[in-house]
C-alpha cells in the first residue's frame, strides 16, 4: 500500500508556484539569444522537469544530467556526472533542477563540477528537500516541499526502480498481512 503524502493537485499547485519564482528571478537576467540553461538530474528529476519547465516563462535551454554513485564495498564513493560536450554552460546562468535533496552528496558534487565550467550563476531547484538529513551544505534555492526524514516514492523517484510512474509523492506502508 502507497500513503499519499503529496496529491497531484498539491503537487502542480506547488510547480506552479516554483515556476513564478524561477521566471521572476531570471527573467532579467535571461534573453532569447542568452537563455537560462537548465539541467535535470536524471533520472529522478525527469517528471518534475517536465511539469516544470512547461510553466516557466523565460527563454530557457535543457541539458540533461546523469549522476550515478558508484560503492566500494558498503561505503558510498564518489560520483561520476555525465555532462553533454555540447552543453555551452560556461558563462550562462545554470538552474540544477533535483527531485530531492537528501544528504546534498549528490547535489554538492555536481555544483562543484559545474562551477568548474565557469557559470554566470548556480542556483538549485528541488521539488522535495529533507534538511535533517544533510551531511554536505547545499543551499536549495527554490524549494517545493520540506519533508522530514522517511522515504518518498512516485512522480519520479523510485525505490529499486519502481514507483517512478506515480502520479503523486506517497510513502509504502508496510503489509500488515
Ligand atoms: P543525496 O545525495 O543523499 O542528497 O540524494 C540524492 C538522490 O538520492 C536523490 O536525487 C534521489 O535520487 C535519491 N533519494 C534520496 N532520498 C530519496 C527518497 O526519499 N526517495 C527516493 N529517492 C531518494
Ligand atoms: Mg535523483
Amino acid at each position: 500500500m502507497v500513503k499519499i503524502l503529496y496529491s497531484e493537485e498539491e503537487i502542480a499547485r506547488q510547480v506552479q508556484l516554483l515556476a513564478g519564482q524561477i521566471s521572476a528571478h531570471y527573467a532579467p537576467l535571461v534573453s532569447i539569444s542568452y537563455p537560462l540553461v537548465v539541467l535535470p538530474v536524471l533520472k529522478g528529476a525527469f517528471v518534475f522537469s517536465s511539469d516544470l519547465l512547461r510553466r516557466v516563462t523565460v527563454p530557457l535551454r535543457v541539458e540533461f544530467l546523469r549522476a550515478s554513485s558508484y560503492r566500494e564495498g558498503t561505503v558510498s564513493g564518489g560520483l561520476e556526472l555525465d555532462i553533454p560536450e555540447t552543453a555551452f554552460l560556461s558563462g550562462h546562468h545554470l538552474l540544477l533542477l533535483e527531485d530531492i535533496v537528501d544528504t546534498g552528496r549528490t547535489a554538492s558534487q555536481i555544483l562543484a563540477t559545474l562551477k568548474g565550467c565557469g557559470p554566470a550563476s548556480l542556483q538549485i531547484c528541488a521539488l522535495l528537500d529533507k534538511p535533517s538529513r544533510r551531511v554536505a551544505p547545499v543551499e536549495v534555492h527554490f524549494r517545493g516541499f520540506t519533508i522530514a526524514d522517511r522515504f518518498v516514492i512516485g512522480y519520479g523517484m523510485d525505490l529499486a526502480e519502481r514507483y517512478r510512474e506515480l502520479p503523486y509523492v506517497g510513502e509504502l506502508e508496510e503489509c500488515t498481512f
